[in-house]
């Protein structure tokens, strides 16, 4: 399977390690990789937990790692989506390395339909901003 933006691991005790081969870690930034593999080796999967050291746009760098179109049978995605500057972009390369019939797992924090949590996101979203945190968006209609 291929996670994307795993950060320092927090979804990684999640995994079920007796029902994945392999998981392929797609996180460009560096500064994080020495806290994901302490991570890794926390949960057991320093035999099967890849680093991949790009973003998931950039097919070369997955190819060299072994990650081609339509290899991997799941894709995972937790809060990344949300800050990424075109998740369109993103989504389509998800696609094309996912086989056909292979599941995608989502998990983001969206558009609220309620319109008082709606407000109170969109004040998420300005202090977030006067923090320099622009590129975290709260309320992404994705
Ligand atoms: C908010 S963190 C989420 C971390 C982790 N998934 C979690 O649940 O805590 C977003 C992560 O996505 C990574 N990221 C940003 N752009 C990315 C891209 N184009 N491809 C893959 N990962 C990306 C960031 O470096 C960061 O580690």
């Amino acid at each position: 399977m291929l996670e994307i933006g795993p950060g320092s691991g927090n979804q990684l005790s999640r995994y079920d390690r007796s029902k994945v081969e392999r998981i392929y870690g797609v996180e460009p930034n560096v500064d994080l990789h020495a806290a994901l593999r302490a991570t890794i080796k926390e949960c057991g999967l320093s035999d099967v937990y890849t680093i991949v050291p790009c973003g998931v746009e950039d097919g070369e760098v997955l190819r060299k790692y072994g990650v081609e179109g339509e290899s991997v049978d799941t894709v995972l995605s937790v809060q990344v989506l949300c800050g990424v500057p075109r998740p369109e972009v993103v989504v389509k390369e998800l696609y094309r390395v996912l086989k056909p019939g292979g599941q995608m797992i989502v998990y983001e924090h969206v558009r609220s339909d309620d319109f008082v949590s709606r407000s109170v996101q969109r004040k998420c979203q300005e202090a977030s901003s006067e923090v320099g945190r622009e590129r975290l968006t709260w309320s992404r209609d994705l």
